[in-house]
């Protein structure tokens, strides 16, 4: 499988979606914190691994990591952590972070058809994720790739002193388990 695919053009560098490597943690942890200090998008505000947890993290066969890297520039991170249980094996959930000043330019679509690729290759049949329900760009986006929503958690979350939903996706790679 190549991981390696190109979509946007920028001057003189062009945006590559690839494994994550070790060496990239430092870099992770920079895109992953920037979009977290946005401070609504997700539930923890602080990206938890220090750079040697990260790179621990990075060796785990189980789970993906996918960067879009342009140059030496990381501005997108998507994690697909596999259910660690042989009852929930099959699954997996999405985590994606793209920096502010890099959205709504393909590199989220394409972070997630890579994973959704690799969960295919891999015998996972539903990829889920949560995402809160006042993110509506995000939501149309997963929308577009084909995640449906497969519940709601009402009131779950406060957010600068509103209530917000949690709302359940879900991505049949199998569509027959649906
Ligand atoms: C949600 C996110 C991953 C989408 O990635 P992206 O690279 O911005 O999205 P894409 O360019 O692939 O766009 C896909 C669709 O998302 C929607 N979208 C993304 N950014 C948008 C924006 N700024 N305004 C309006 N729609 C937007 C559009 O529907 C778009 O489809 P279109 O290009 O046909 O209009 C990204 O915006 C992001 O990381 N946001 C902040 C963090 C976050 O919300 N993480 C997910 C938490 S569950």
């Amino acid at each position: 499988m190549s991981l390696i695919r190109k979509r946007v053009e920028v001057p003189e560098e062009r945006l590559m979606i690839r494994k994550a490597e070790p060496r990239d943690a430092k870099k992770i942890i920079e895109c992953m914190q920037s979009v977290m200090d946005e401070r609504i998008y997700f539930v923890s505000e602080y990206y938890l691994y220090t750079e040697r947890g990260e790179q621990e993290r990075l060796r785990n066969p189980d789970d993906l990591t996918l960067v879009a890297a342009i140059g030496d520039k990381i501005p997108g991170v998507l994690t697909l952590q596999r259910g660690v249980y042989k009852k929930n094996r099959h699954t997996a959930n999405l985590g994606i972070a793209v920096m502010n000043g890099y959205r709504h330019q393909g590199i989220g679509s394409d972070l997630i058809r890579e994973a959704l690729r690799w969960s295919d290759q891999n015998g996972i049949k539903k990829v889920n994720l949560e995402v809160f329900s006042t993110n509506v760009n995000a939501i149309e986006a997963y929308r577009k790739i084909g995640f449906i929503q497969e519940g709601a958690r009402k009131s779950q979350f406060i957010i600068n002193g509103e209530y917000v939903d949690d709302i359940l996706m879900t991505y049949w790679i199998d569509p027959k388990l649906s």
